[in-house]
């Protein structure tokens, strides 16, 4: 396990509560909101207090009177730590019972070796070695176009791969595609009586017309749904034809959904789809059943949720057919017994956020897994200025242009291909992932594509600046030393925020979250830039032999800036170009 400040610090105080006679409890440490407050803070003094009170009070012994005064007790004894000594210049107490630590500033600086020697490997981590994890997302469904919503499943699904991935975890990522189900007896219905040319030549958007307009039909003409279920039926049953024609929609589509996944870099390890479950889940319907999970409802079979936690779900339609959740089911078995993870994720839209209680709820009853290792992140809508996008009404945007596009605006910044491109597609995925999963958004290109917000290629900017300045040095630093013998205001603002980089990619996998690594790169890249503006970092001569205690200083510093920008930006699936 790596050494970390937050760590060491964390160890400190719980031997000092050890060696206070206090039994073992959970440190926790924030970093204050107002810098003078220090660097990291500890309010267990505060927590602990009240049941010191209660016991004290029944003993009749009262040993401290405040959280304050049992502050000052636990500095007393932390201010003998020579571990501790070697990492904070001070600690304090401040009211009403708050521990402050102030980092020291050559360990900060020594510190910056750790980015420098790690390069693209600072911030990740081995914690969970051994550990796996599975995580389902971008999923579009078959003959229907790519929607906003599946692309934010993409980007936020990457990110929290990659971010898993970074600190030791195991990764499979799955690509559900949506490519099983009644609607397909539907377009087979369509296909053979309105589409006018074969399979191979429709377009998704002439494949949602026919199935926009069998909807249209199917109002008026009540045959069609039984036919689109002898369909289906056929379909299932394995029959030539249907079998053909659905094989055709699957590729087709597949050509499409690739266009977007090469336009944002995205390859997904696996994508098995809805349909490879179909053999899987009669044996899994007969377990529901002899677990006494399903039961029997007007024809149909039915979870029931104890205490009706929850509406109860669908295993079987009274037509027989199987379900979106069925399909679930079978996969979360194939999954458990292929790679056994440790989590499953999925990365869907918040409308589905029903559906995944219902199926977490019901691996639970199958005694399957437990609860705690699923987690559904639930995104929230992208709206258009118009409101939000239906596909059924055929009006939805193209996310290839809305891409291409993307590129395009990003050339006024610079047309080389390679970088319109990186800086293009990091802005959507920025934007998208600034934002927490849970929360919708406004899709605003001005916000999007500028350099002066929080956007993507205001810190790619920022990255390229960096660069910039390293290569009109010429030459780097070989030795941290001499070191500085002061800091300005500026420098200590980047110095005393690099180094919770790690720590917030351990927050961000704990709680499902690439914003946090967003708004930590967003406030690194405004702290460089206000040094940058304020300070020449290179002096007069730019090109230099011979190095001064600042000069090695401010190296370092925007190279291990440079570094963490380029480290985060990764972890969100977007590149750094050295020039913009
Ligand atoms: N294809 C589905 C949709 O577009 C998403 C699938 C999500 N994954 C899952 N295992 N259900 O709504």
């Amino acid at each position: 396990m790596k050494f970390t400040i937050d760590k060491a610090i964390k160890t400190a105080i719980q031997k000092t509560l050890k060696d206070l006679g206090f039994p073992e409890t959970q440190v926790s440490l924030e970093h204050p909101a107002v810098e003078v407050h220090g660097d990291y803070s500890s309010n267990i003094a505060l927590t602990l207090f009240p049941s010191l009170r209660s016991a004290s009070r029944r003993s009749g012994n009262l040993k401290f009177s405040s959280p304050r005064q049992l502050a000052e007790s636990i500095v007393d004894e932390l201010s003998s730590n020579k571990e501790l000594k070697k990492i904070v210049s001070k600690i304090e107490v401040a009211s009403p019972g708050f521990i402050n630590f102030i980092l020291n500033e050559k360990l900060l600086i020594i510190g910056l070796e750790e980015i420098l020697k790690e390069k693209n490997g600072y911030g990740s981590s081995n914690s969970a070695k051994g550990k796996t994890m599975v995580i389902d997302y971008s999923a579009p469904n078959i003959a229907k176009r790519f929607t906003i919503g599946h692309l934010r499943s993409t980007i936020i699904g990457q990110a929290i791969y990659n971010i898993y991935k970074f600190l030791g975890w195991k990764c499979i990522g799955d690509n559900h595609l949506g490519d099983w189900g009644t609607q397909f007896g539907k377009m087979i219905v369509a296909i053979r009586k309105w589409a006018g040319k074969s399979v191979d030549e429709l377009t998704i958007d002439e494949m949602e017309s026919l199935y926009v307009r069998f909807h249209q039909e199917a109002e008026t003409n009540k045959e069609l749904d039984e036919e689109a279920r002898v369909a289906f039926k056929a379909l299932e049953d394995g029959k030539k034809e249907e079998r053909e024609l659905w094989k055709k929609l699957v590729i087709r589509s597949m050509e499409e959904f690739q266009k977007i996944y090469d336009l944002l870099g995205v390859k997904i390890d696996e994508v098995y789809g809805e349909s490879y479950y179909e053999s899987m889940m009669p044996p899994i319907i007969d377990e529901a059943k002899k677990k006494g999970v399903a039961i029997e409802s007007k024809g149909a079979l039915i979870i029931p949720y104890p205490k009706d936690a929850l509406p109860p779900s669908m295993l079987l339609k009274s037509d027989g057919g199987t379900t979106y959740l069925t399909r679930d089911l079978a996969t979360i078995k194939f999954r458990k017994e292929k790679w056994n993870p440790d989590l499953m994720i999925y990365e869907v839209g918040s409308e589905q956020t029903l559906h995944f209680r219902q199926v977490f709820l019901a691996v639970e009853l199958l005694g399957w897994a437990k609860r705690n290792q699923f987690f559904h992140i639930p995104h929230g809508l992208i709206r258009l200025k118009e409101g939000k996008i239906s596909t059924r009404k055929g009006n939805a945007v193209k996310l290839e242009q809305v891409l291409t596009e993307a590129i395009d605006r990003a050339k006024k910044f610079n047309d080389d291909p390679e970088i319109s491109k990186m800086v293009g597609i990091g802005a959507v995925k920025y934007n998208d992932l600034k934002h927490s999963p849970s929360t919708g958004y406004v899709f605003d290109w001005a916000e999007m594509i500028n350099l002066d917000g929080n956007s993507g290629p205001y810190l790619q900017y920022t990255h390229a600046r960096c660069r910039s300045v390293l290569n009109k040095a010429g030459v780097f630093p070989s030795s941290f030393f001499p070191l500085p013998s002061s800091l300005n205001f500026e420098e200590l603002s980047i110095l005393r925020f690099i180094y919770r980089f790690p720590e917030v990619v351990m927050e961000a996998a704990k709680q499902y979250a690439p914003n946090l690594v967003c708004t930590f790169l967003y406030e690194l890249a405004q702290r460089f830039n206000t040094f940058y503006n304020k300070h020449r970092i290179l002096g007069d001569n730019a090109q230099r032999s011979t190095f001064n205690a600042q000069l090695v200083f401010r190296l370092l510093l925007t190279s291990s800036v440079a570094q963490v920008l380029k480290n985060g930006l990764a972890l969100l699936g977007i590149q750094s170009p050295n020039a913009m």
